[in-house]
């Protein structure tokens, strides 16, 4: 086995427990990473950069580990000490990634998937646009879509059209429009 496969291997068995920690993520790891790989092959990326965002994608979320599991899994809307504490994870993730070496690269990434294109998200809004690494612009739209077709603890699953005109709607504002293209591309093929 390779050093890049036995990282592949230790990675995959992360995103595992990161989504066995919540019914409701039915494997939602394992889906934003091949949303994400769609996106980056439509858009030619290069193999460095895709090798990076795979492992990114899968452990996105990984900074909910640090977050009290009652708020993860609460039905009712949360609080705004609640949310507070959702909008660390971000954060946290991308330092656990950064401390393990070989998934160092991953960290900005991770740090910023929920920067929003237009500005704003958490956990800081520094960065907007093409500032916002390419990789957690793909992560956004890949993480949104699984998210919307899929049940959740306050809501249910939306139907694919709906989820599609919802990222149009927010093309621009939330996501970066070439992303949202090129998604809906790959999708709609
Ligand atoms: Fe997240």
């Amino acid at each position: 086995m390779t050093k890049l496969t036995r990282h592949i291997v230790t990675v995959t068995k992360l995103a595992m427990i990161i989504d066995s920690s919540d019914v409701c993520r039915r494997r939602h790891s394992y889906k934003v990473e091949r949303h994400s790989i769609l996106i980056c092959r439509r858009l030619k990326l290069p193999l460095r950069e895709i090798r990076i965002i795979k492992i990114a994608s899968m452990l996105h979320d990984i900074g909910k580990i640090g977050i009290d599991l009652m708020i993860i899994k609460k039905a009712d809307k949360l609080n705004a000490d609640e949310w507070a504490q959702v909008r660390l994870h971000p954060g946290i993730g991308a330092n656990i990634v950064a401390q393990l070496g070989f998934l160092e690269d991953a960290a900005p990434v991770i740090r910023y998937h929920h920067s929003r294109f237009g500005g704003g998200g958490y956990p800081d809004a520094s960065r907007t646009g093409d500032d916002i690494p390419i990789g957690s612009r793909i992560i956004s739209v890949a993480d949104a879509y699984d998210a919307m077709i899929n049940d959740r603890p306050y809501r249910k699953a939306m139907p694919g059209e709906a989820a599609i005109a919802e990222l149009n709607r927010c093309s621009g504002s939330q996501f970066d429009p070439k992303i949202v293209d090129a998604f809906l591309s790959e999708i709609k093929a």
